[in-house]
């Protein structure tokens, strides 16, 4: 009989090819609060530490946008539960790519809040409002590394 496949064991093995980063973007709900989204991060940061994924969840209020790395197998069932979460819609995946570094490696879930009127500094924005949509996959480390100036690792 084949050992049952054991998400969690197979990530404890921590096999480096294995490892992927995807980046989604989506619509929060109308009459989201601030409150609910610290208890969105609050359950995320104490699943993904069980499971060995680590990221941050950006919110301006309108728009999130999120960053997944960990074990190929988890991640991907991680981000169809988010998917299919009714607190945001209009679900988009940026970037689902092997990666042999992780970008996150300190933070469970790190969490940013950011003004609708927030400017980044990529190319693909071109000083316009925060509008993750229009993110292309090759801003991205830029996006995060300045994103992660004003995160907070929140404590549960
Ligand atoms: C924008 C957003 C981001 C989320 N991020 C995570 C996450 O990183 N990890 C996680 O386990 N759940 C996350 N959730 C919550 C999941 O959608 C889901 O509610 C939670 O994992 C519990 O799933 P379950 O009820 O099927 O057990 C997120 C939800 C939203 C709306």
């Amino acid at each position: 009989m084949p050992t049952p496949y054991h998400p969690s064991q197979f990530y404890s093995q921590e096999i480096a090819q294995f490892v992927i980063r995807l980046v989604y973007v989506s619509t929060c709900v109308n009459g989201l609060h601030l409150d609910d989204v610290q208890s969105i991060v609050s359950t995320a940061q104490q699943r993904n530490e069980k499971l060995g994924i680590s990221g941050m969840l950006c919110w301006s209020g309108e728009f999130f946008l999120q960053c997944l790395e960990g074990e190929r197998g988890l991640v991907t069932q991680c981000f169809a539960r988010i998917a299919a979460d009714a607190r945001h819609h209009s679900v988009e995946l940026i970037v689902s790519s092997p990666t042999n570094v992780r970008w996150f490696s300190e933070w469970g879930m790190g969490f940013s809040r950011l003004m609708s009127s927030h400017r980044l500094d990529v190319d693909s924005l071109a000083g316009q409002a925060f509008n993750p949509y229009l993110l292309e996959a090759t801003d991205m480390q830029a996006a995060f590394s300045q994103l992660s100036q004003h995160a907070q690792r929140l404590r549960i």
